[in-house]
């Protein structure tokens, strides 16, 4: 059975969340590799609307077991918040709910000092969610962290927690001029958290291997998106995590030969929320236009998100660094009622032409699109079943965008909604899931 990983190609917010839901009903088990309680993923069933931020979406679908791989940061309130939330709505957690041992705790300390440390950074700020995810992957990647295992021995835990809030207290009064935090108080509040999350903490790894080897089909639901990856994003304003594919093999302990393809989803155009560098930003009315259209405000902190037009360069670099086998396209039917869409397809760059996103961030902030323009189709796409149904115009945007990128498209989503998504005949979608046609019908 095929264990595929699902991964955004732009700055996240692609409409993940959607994807993985079509694709659920068709596999075993849903596991989240990397990020924490920054990402939102959104996910319409009829007339409810669910924001997921650390369970993975696939815990809409009954009887699917859905994995917090040790990638991931986890904020133990808050994702009691969102099971209870679950529950609360008719979600069935037990038995489908499993949480790594593994996983870095996010601390009181980690989002005070996300925050303290952005106010340090003036202009150069990142524009974090302020949840405390860069500052929890420090601490891991410092080998001071303390994991959701930790939770399950008090001993440890105590003695853990004390050395970090010593130092952390120092660093928070000494550096950043900020309120500090007491152990008791978080001791007392993370040992009844301990009590909560304790009977779906387990070795996720093993668990994973077990059922890949029973022949179980594993998707892996990657957060964030390329170029936000810690390594190959557009640093420093990245998230502190691996969102690339790679990552879905060292956040989940599943090794890389027990994955056999990479999906990427893009929107038909391009957003960002935060600061850094974006070369194909629209500006004035069109980007008014696309971010009101679009709903275009963070599913976690509601903060407007930066609109701009499709970027090939960006597209080509995520099919490069995740091996993409295919992309399913979102929110077309954003552009609907645009007269002139326009497509990144290369950088200008001190007097020449780029055709290879450049890994230079001073690069990236300089460079200038080179667009190509096509005629809008303004007509409607949604509720189109089929890509014959798509205006011809739409149709031809698509065709070109594929050639730009060298990849088929698998899936055009056209709404919000499961059916409002388009199956492309000649996806590999199709050849790892052959059933996955009765999901958007
Ligand atoms: P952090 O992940 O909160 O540290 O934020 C770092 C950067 O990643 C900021 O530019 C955030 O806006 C961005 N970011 C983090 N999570 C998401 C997401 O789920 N969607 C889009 N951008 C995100």
């Amino acid at each position: 059975m095929p264990n595929i990983v699902v991964v955004g190609t732009q700055w996240g917010d692609e409409g993940k969340g959607k994807v993985v839901d079509v694709i659920t009903p068709h596999v075993d088990v849903v596991v989240r590799y990397q990020g924490g309680n920054n990402a939102g993923h959104t996910v319409v069933v009829g007339r409810e609307k669910y924001v997921l931020q650390s369970i993975p979406s696939g815990i809409l679908h009954r009887g699917r077991r859905c994995v917090v791989g040790c990638g991931v940061v986890v904020n133990p309130g808050a994702l009691i918040e969102e099971m209870e939330a679950l529950v609360r709505r008719g979600v069935v957690l037990d038995g489908n709910l499993f949480i790594s041992k593994n996983a870095h705790l996010i601390m009181p300390y980690h989002p005070a000092l996300d925050r303290a440390s952005e106010a340090k950074l003036g202009s150069r700020r990142i524009g974090t969610t302020g949840r405390g995810v860069g500052p929890a992957y420090v601490d891991k990647a410092a080998r001071v962290g303390i994991r959701v295992g930790d939770l399950l021995n008090e001993r440890l835990f105590r003695e853990k927690l004390e050395m970090n809030v010593a130092q952390k207290n120092r660093l928070l009064r000494e550096i950043y001029d900020a309120p500090t935090f007491s152990v008791a108080e978080i001791l007392d509040q993370y040992l009844r958290y301990a009590g909560w999350l304790a009977p779906y903490v387990t070795d996720t790894a093993l668990l994973l291997t077990r059922w890949i080897e029973s022949g179980y089909s594993v998707l892996f639901e990657g957060a964030q998106g390329t170029m936000l990856d810690i390594d190959h994003g557009t640093y420093p304003f990245i998230t502190s995590s691996s969102t690339t594919a790679g990552g879905a093999a060292t956040g989940t302990g599943v090794p890389p030969t027990r994955i056999h393809g990479v999906l990427g989803v893009a929107k038909a155009y391009t957003t960002r929320v935060g600061g850094g560098p974006f070369p194909a930003e629209m500006s004035g009315k069109i980007a008014e236009h696309v971010q009101a259209r679009g709903n275009e405000y963070g599913s976690v902190t509601g903060r407007p998100r930066r609109c701009g037009w499709f970027d090939a360069m960006v597209l080509r670099y995520a099919v490069r660094v995740n091996g993409l086998d295919t992309v399913a396209l979102t929110k077309l039917d954003v552009l609907d009622q645009c007269a002139a869409i326009k497509i990144c397809t290369a950088y200008r760059y001190q007097g020449g032409i780029l055709t290879d996103f450049p890994e230079d961030e001073t690069v990236v902030a300089e460079a200038e699109p080179v667009y190509e323009e096509i005629e809008g189709w303004l007509a409607t796409t949604s509720g189109a079943k089929n890509e014959v149904d798509l205006p011809a115009k739409a149709r031809r945007y698509l065709e070109r965008l594929e050639e730009l990128i060298g990849v088929p498209f698998c899936l055009i989503s056209t709404g919000a909604q499961r059916d409002e998504t388009i199956l492309c005949e000649t996806s590999p979608l199709l050849r790892w899931f052959p059933s996955v046609r009765s999901s958007v019908l």
